[in-house]
């Protein structure tokens, strides 16, 4: 970057001075949020580090996201070729490679309209308003009865072993029209190790940036590679016997609407064909591993606030045994009656920040923001975490409050305060599974709060700390849940 001319008028970045060959590895450290947090106090919203000898952009403060990410986002759209992206779905992930932007744009708007057609277009059934509710509302029952199970057979439970299973059978239901047992060795295998993945592709891995690191032995980067060879096979067998048994008239999920599209293209004489069968029907790897992960850490992290806020967790049910009762299940459409569960799932979203910055962006050409010059092809982070703990938007950053989130009659959601929070990343990249990870985490959430008490396990104290990666989780625990009465 020193050696890009600076164009007049635009100005240097400003950072801390690297050292050579690891730039600014050590500075960095293992919690990269809290780091580059503290660093964008010292040298603004857009500043620059080095790790190993390659410049990395952090971008902080809703205001400069917003202008990079939606003002300027052709500018910022693109994503860097990290060393360990090649390994996520062969190399041909939708939402990890460096997909020229024609080829990603098609694929994104295929990814989109399946997700529509299989999850949340209305009208499915008489009994749900869209297939995602069908599912979710299914699983959440599944969940309920496997927990009350566990807890009879062992007295305790992990919250995160049992969520992941269920909200695996949502998306493979979506994906792949199937579900798992809570106890399948190979789903289970799948889902259940999966912190590895998160813990390598999280921002600022420096193995990502510092080429002699690849080849010192690496239990977490084998472990890494290993997953996504597993998952790949995984999902490849399944699509296997989809051609096998695919029935164009029988469209039976969105690994069916994908194959169908690549029939569809190869009869029209005039379709475009730069993305190739596997770059579409590949979406659905996409789709199943963006879909488990994200939801299922955040409704572990949701039970874990329950239980650190019993009394929260007390009002939430209160306002469920008011609003809904307990004679039948909750639905979409009670979302606007239950504006305390909203507003804590707001409050989780910003307080744990579980996705601390979004999939790292790259630039597409030579760009400026804030007066500074950024040349093509660089690597840019973006601090969701900083955004949601910036002491200038909220509050008492660091304090767990719902209520923040209420109108002052306590009967409504301040939008303005909610749009404050940044999770799902905006502008061009912006989360495609938005509606869909939001809609999921209130019904499951819903469904557990209305029917099961949860608490801590006596002597276990609850260590809240997260464990830095592209999702962050809590640490493993037990926790213990009973059945709420019914009057
Ligand atoms: C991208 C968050 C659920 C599919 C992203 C990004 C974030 C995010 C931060 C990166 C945005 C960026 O790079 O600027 C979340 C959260 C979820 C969630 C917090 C749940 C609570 C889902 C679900 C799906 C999904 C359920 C699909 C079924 C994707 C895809 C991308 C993406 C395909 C890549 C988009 C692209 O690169 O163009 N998500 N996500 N996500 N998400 Fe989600």
């Amino acid at each position: 970057l020193l050696r890009t001319k600076i164009p007049e008028g635009l100005q240097q970045l400003p950072g801390p001075k690297p050292i050579p060959l690891i730039g600014n590895v050590l500075e960095v450290g293992s919690n990269p949020h809290l780091s580059l947090t503290a660093m964008s106090e010292r040298y603004g919203p857009v500043f620059q580090i080095q790790i190993g000898m390659r410049p990395v952009v952090v971008l902080s403060g809703s205001d400069t996201v917003r202008q990079a990410l939606i003002k300027q986002g052709e500018d910022f759209a693109g994503r860097p070729d990290l060393y360990s992206f090649q390994y996520i779905n062969d190399g041909k992930s939708l939402a990890f490679s460096t997909d020229q932007a024609g080829v990603w744009r098609a694929r994104r708007k295929l990814a989109l309209n399946a997700l529509r057609s299989f999850a949340t277009i209305e009208g499915s059934s008489s009994e749900y308003s869209c297939v995602l509710e069908e599912h979710v509302s299914k699983e959440g029952e599944y969940l309920v009865k496997q927990l009350s199970n566990v807890m009879e057979a062992s007295g305790s439970f992990d919250p995160f072993r049992h969520i992941v299973v269920s909200v695996a059978n949502v998306i493979c239901g979506m994906c792949f029209g199937r579900r798992y047992t809570h106890d399948d060795q190979e789903l289970l295998s799948l889902v259940n190790l999966s912190d590895e993945f998160g813990r390598v592709v999280g921002s600022g891995n420096p193995a990502d940036f510092i080429p002699f690191l690849r080849f010192l032995p690496n239990r977490t980067m084998r472990a890494f590679i290993d997953i996504n060879d597993r998952f790949n096979a995984f999902v490849q067998k399944i699509v296997k016997d989809h051609y096998t048994s695919f029935d164009k008239n029988n469209i039976r999920d969105i690994t069916d609407s994908l194959i169908d599209h690549c029939e569809d293209r190869k009869l029209d004489e005039n379709s475009n064909t730069q993305v190739s069968d596997e770059k579409i029907v590949g979406i659905v790897n996409d789709l199943f591993g963006a879909g488990f992960d994200t939801i299922s850490t955040a409704l572990s992290w949701a039970v874990v606030y329950l239980v650190a806020y019993p009394e929260i967790q007390e009002k939430l049910h209160q306002e469920l045994r008011e609003h809904v009762g307990m004679d039948r299940s909750p639905r979409l459409s009670d979302k606007s009656s239950l504006p305390l569960l909203d507003a804590f799932i707001l409050e989780l979203f910003r307080h744990s920040s579980f996705l601390p910055f979004t999939i790292p962006h790259c630039t597409t050409k030579n760009t400026s923001l804030n007066g500074f010059f950024i040349p093509k092809n660089t690597c840019v982070f973006i601090n969701q975490w900083q955004v949601n703990h910036d002491p200038t938007t909220w509050k008492d950053p660091s304090t767990f409050s719902p209520e923040r989130f209420l109108n002052a009659d306590s009967m409504s959601i301040n939008k303005m305060e909610a749009e404050k929070v940044m999770l799902f990343g905006m502008g061009k990249r912006r989360c495609i599974g938005e509606v869909i990870g939001r809609n999921e985490v209130f019904l499951f959430l819903a469904i557990l709060v209305q029917k099961m008490h949860f608490h801590e396990v006596p002597g276990n104290t609850l260590d809240m700390t997260p464990e830095y990666g592209l999702t962050m989780k809590h640490k493993r625990c037990q926790l213990r849940a009973s059945l709420r009465p019914r009057v």
